[in-house]
């Protein structure tokens, strides 16, 4: 997909988005990275988790969440009693962006947050999905995942605990990306944890 999003005909299929994300360039992201990485669970999944955008990892593996900010995700999901491979995970962003640097001697890819007109410019795929999967919940990991769903950026400690009705009905929830609790330590970390843990058991009981 190049040009024009108006010209592109709207996806049909989780295969089309796919292909689609692959060959994306409406924005720069796409040119430096392995891959766009593609949502993944059941196509008719009840809970979409979105996150930020893939980070290095998911880049190298080509799926969403494996990474160190999966992995705590992974545990929380489980403490909170919901079934990963049940939800639909993906991103608000599908290509890795980065600066390289040298670290150490070695060479490093410095994770960038994408800016909101790159957020605003791959909701196209993200509504896609939504459509496709049409999940009852979602679950939206930090602020970037937010403006992807919403398309307006919102405050997380205003925006958590209550949720949004989408134009589809569907409820959307919000909550911290887990990337920001692991840059946390000492109180500050236990709070956001406690705070992160509450708001998967919100979500977990509007789950059938
Ligand atoms: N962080 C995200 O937001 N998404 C991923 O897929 C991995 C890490």
């Amino acid at each position: 997909a190049t040009g024009s999003r108006e010209t592109l005909p709207p996806p049909e299929t989780l295969d089309q988005v796919e292909s689609g994300i692959a060959q994306c360039r409406l924005c720069p992201i796409g040119e430096l990275c392995t891959r766009a990485v593609m949502g993944e669970g059941p196509r008719d999944a009840g809970l979409m988790i979105v996150g930020e955008q893939p980070g290095d990892q998911e880049d190298v593996e080509g799926r969403p969440f494996v990474g160190p900010a999966g992995q705590l995700l992974d545990r929380h999901l489980a403490r909170a009693g919901i079934d990963r491979s049940a939800a639909y995970l993906t991103n608000a962003v599908k290509h890795f962006k980065f600066v390289p640097r040298i670290v150490q001697g070695g060479k490093r890819r410095l994770h960038q947050s994408p800016t909101a007109k790159e957020i605003d410019t791959c909701r196209w795929w993200l509504e896609s999905e939504r459509r496709l999967v049409q999940p009852k919940l979602v679950l939206a990991l930090g602020a970037s995942a937010a403006r992807g769903l919403l398309g307006k950026t919102v405050s997380i400690s205003k925006a958590r605990g209550t949720p949004t009705t989408l134009e589809d009905g569907s409820e959307l929830w919000i909550t911290a990306h887990p990337s920001y609790l692991l840059r946390l330590d000492g109180d500050a970390a236990e709070q956001q944890a406690e705070l992160f843990a509450r708001d998967l058991a919100a979500v977990r009981s509007r789950m059938r």
